[in-house]
């Protein structure tokens, strides 16, 4: 089935908060953002920008009625600032005027003094300078201290990833209008329409249900809508409360750029331990996170990072310690893999690091340390149904991963400027909400008296095709036509108290609501067809709409037996309520079961880079997935290569740079570059490896929203060992992304 969106994306008919048609008399509003990365506000003269044609108002923390707090997770991020800055785009006033062009030229025309402070950008100086979000987390297995002595090699490192913008094709925005009573109704571009609510509610000094939140779809979220797109819906919000007009708040690209956070940039030490036999016996690591100027969702990120520290290894001796420094950059935040990439980035780069301080091929310790069913993770959940071990098989028969090692060696035998290189890189990535009381979800269905059904979930459509399997589940449940079936919008009145659609698991917890929503209402049609036909209900079902008794068709439809169902006062209507069962954790032991069910899979990748230009290309990304049973491959394999494709732009391309005084440089589109169709790998294989699935799984199709990202960081170090078949004097350096420029540097290094 294709993606239900498809077509209307394509004719641009879709509907995105920007095509909401305004309100006589909306407002627009522009966010006026701190010009300094840290400092004191002593003085703000309004006067001028107040004068301007059309400005109607500007609010700044003054007009708050109820908290000025926006931290999700700890309360420590103002909405507009008060007295301090804390980062470079920091809101402090909002502009509403009655053309946004207008609110743009007001303002240039604000007068800000500001006594500039120190500020701290690198995370490493932040820890140095006991500048922490939180105290620091450490996962321990084993006993590492007895352990090193064991190893025959020991091997120390270093490795550094980068940010990474979200890039959503819409920015952040909201459209805000004044209902009956002092309600407001608020339309936002979030993944989390429940955090939008729960926030203005506090902000705004009025009770929840006040306010209603409305989500069609997003231009993209990839995380950086999780609890991001919240401050933008309150600003609106409160313009709203405060003029009782209409206010659209949609943030520029620059705005967005320099205001919002990102992936969070890793810093980390390692040390790696082996036997002679290439098993790794113990393992260290120490993370530092640069989690900007407040917490955001950092502390949850920081716990991926640790569960996925080991990757796909079981390793008998392990400490990882996560820091989370806090420096004066605009607040980082979710994007797909929430921390899980940053974390096996490191222990890749130990593993690569040992490969070639050992001169063998780093698959070889890889494939001699791959987790197997029943092994332990270092957070105490044992591993289940693990299937690396046979994908690995499958690496070798269905790719010839040998064949292609001996072909890269031979062509860089016989080519001088030109090299290529090759990686494997396993995943293993654990599906829930870290947090257990997030794995819960609701759906709501109305069947219509004409059999026609208008279902509403908690889950937000942002491209991934949750809609479409929604809509699959319905269809399939009842056995009729797709066209019968409508998605209603995400909102609050109507499906309440939703986590945010993310951790991939949306298809799973809001999948398995509607689910059973669905089984009841057709237990109750059955119930009552049975009556009528005077049946056992066990002996009737319904076939592409039509209603079967002892398997025989009978002249009663879909259509008929709704409206009968109606007519003899049946409840037409169902609520569905789903918590994932079996997964806890406890954070004070660092044990437990967080996960419902782990991903797995393996990408080969394969590069050729130009050693005279230090410029290269992906040739090919041959991956086997493990999709569970995949309850659509159409959408499923897109995840697989729009993820795999953003995880190369992180480890490849995309750049993110701060000056020293904490000012985005990489702030617009031609000096941030992403990967376009010119650079994306020339061929993408996906294998679909055998298995039955989960039980946990939405109709055991497992989630498949993140895992693939970190199928790219195989790409660097493909690049890294090209790069080592030209210049053997290279020293291995995990320093994420791979720009040309690196590439070329590494390449001429003595
Ligand atoms: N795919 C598209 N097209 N757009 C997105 O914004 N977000 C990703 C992933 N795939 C995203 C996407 C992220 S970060 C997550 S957590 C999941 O989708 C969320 O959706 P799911 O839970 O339905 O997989
Ligand atoms: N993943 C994604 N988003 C989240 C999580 C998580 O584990 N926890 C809180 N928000
Ligand atoms: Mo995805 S980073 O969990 O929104």
């Amino acid at each position: 089935m294709k993606n239900i969106d498809s077509k209307s994306h394509v004719t641009g008919k879709s509907i995105y908060l920007d095509d909401i048609p305004t309100m006589q008399g909306c407002l627009f509003a522009v966010v006026l953002g701190s010009p300094v990365a840290h400092g004191t506000i002593q003085s703000i003269d309004y006067s001028k920008a107040l004068s301007m044609p059309g400005i109607v108002r500007i609010l700044t923390h003054q007009d708050i009625p109820g908290e000025n707090q926006i931290g999700g997770i700890f309360p420590d991020e103002e909405l507009l600032a008060a007295e301090e800055v804390h980062f470079q785009g920091q809101p402090i006033a909002v502009i509403l005027a009655k053309e946004e062009h207008l609110a743009f030229e007001a303002r240039k025309e604000i007068i800000l003094k500001i006594k500039e402070h120190p500020i701290v950008v690198d995370a490493r100086e932040a820890q140095a300078k006991d500048h922490l979000i939180m105290p620091p987390r450490t996962f321990r297995k084993g006993k590492l201290s007895s352990a090193w002595e064991e190893c025959a090699h020991i091997i120390e490192g270093r490795a550094q990833s980068n940010g990474q913008e979200h890039l959503y094709l819409e920015t952040q925005g909201a459209y805000a209008m004044p209902l009956e009573n002092g309600n407001i109704k608020i339309a936002s571009s979030t993944q989390g329409p429940t955090a939008v609510q729960r926030m203005a509610a506090k902000v705004l000094n009025i009770g929840m249900h006040h306010l209603e939140v409305d989500v069609r779809r997003l231009g993209g979220g990839f995380g950086g809508k999780e609890d991001q797109a919240t401050p933008w819906a309150i600003m609106a919000a409160l313009g709203v409360q405060i003029t009782q007009q209409p206010v659209k708040l949609v943030l520029n690209r620059i705005d967005d750029m320099r205001m919002t956070g990102k992936r969070h940039p890793y810093d980390s030490d390692f040390k790696i331990g082996l036997s002679k036999d290439l098993k790794i016996i113990a393992y260290e690591a120490t993370f530092y996170q640069n989690a900007g100027a407040a917490a955001d969702l950092s502390p949850a990120i920081l716990g991926r990072s640790l569960f996925h520290a080991t990757n796909s290894y079981d390793i008998p001796n392990v400490q990882v310690t996560a820091y989370s420094c806090k420096t004066n950059l605009p607040p980082n935040t979710a994007f797909r893999g929430f921390g899980g990439p940053q974390g096996m980035f490191v222990i890749e780069s130990a593993i690569a690091k040992a490969a070639k301080a050992l001169k063998i091929s780093t698959y070889q310790i890889q494939q001699a340390n791959l987790l197997q069913t029943g092994d332990v993770f270092p957070y105490g959940q044992k591993a289940e149904d693990v299937l690396l071990a046979q994908m690995w098989t499958e690496l070798e028969q269905e790719y010839k991963l040998r064949a292609i090692e001996k072909q890269i060696q031979h062509f860089n035998k016989k080519n001088q400027h030109f090299k290529k290189g090759f990686s494997v890189m396993p995943i293993t990535f654990g599906i829930s909400f870290t947090k257990t009381p997030m794995n819960q979800a609701r759906a709501l269905v109305h069947i219509y008296s004409d059999g026609s059904i208008g279902v509403s979930t908690g889950a937000v459509e942002m491209g991934q095709g949750v809609n479409t399997k929604m809509l699959q589940i319905a269809a399939d449940t009842f056995s009729i036509q797709r066209s019968k079936i409508k998605l209603e919008s995400t909102n609050t009145t109507r499906v309440a108290n939703t986590s945010p659609s993310a951790a991939s698991a949306t298809a799973d917890l809001n999948g398995k609501a509607l689910l059973q929503a669905c089984h009841a209402l057709l237990d109750r049609l059955l119930q009552n067809a049975a009556q009528h036909f005077n049946a056992n209900p066990k002996d009737v079902f319904i076939k592409n709409e039509v209603v079967y008794l002892q398997d025989q068709a009978t002249d009663l439809t879909w259509a008929k037996l709704v409206d009968q169902a109606f007519l003899d006062r049946v409840c037409l209507t169902e609520n569905g309520h789903y918590a994932t069962p079996i997964i806890h954790y406890d954070m004070k032991t660092e044990q437990g079961t967080p996960f419902a069910y782990h991903v797995y899979g393996l990408a080969l990748t394969e590069v050729t880079i130009d050693c005279i230009r230090g410029t290269y290309e992906i040739d090919s990304v041959k991956i086997i997935h493990d999709f569970g049973k995949t309850m659509n491959p159409t959408i499923d394999y897109g995840q697989i290569e729009g993820g795999l494709v953003q995880g190369i732009g992180w480890m490849t391309m995309e750049e993110i740079r701060y000056n020293e005084q904490g000012r985005l440089l990489s702030n617009t589109l031609s000096t941030y570059k992403i990967p376009d169709i010119y650079s994306v790998p020339k061929e993408i294989k996906i294998i679909a490896t055998k298995t039955e699935g989960h039980e946990l799984a939405i109709l055991k199709s497992k989630a498949v929203g993140e895992p693939p990202l970190m199928y790219g960081i195989g790409a660097y170090f493909a690049i890294d060992n090209a790069i080592k078949a030209f210049n053997p004097k290279a020293n291995f350096q995990a320093d994420a992304p791979y720009t040309t420029e690196k590439v070329l540097m590494n390449l001429y290094k003595r």
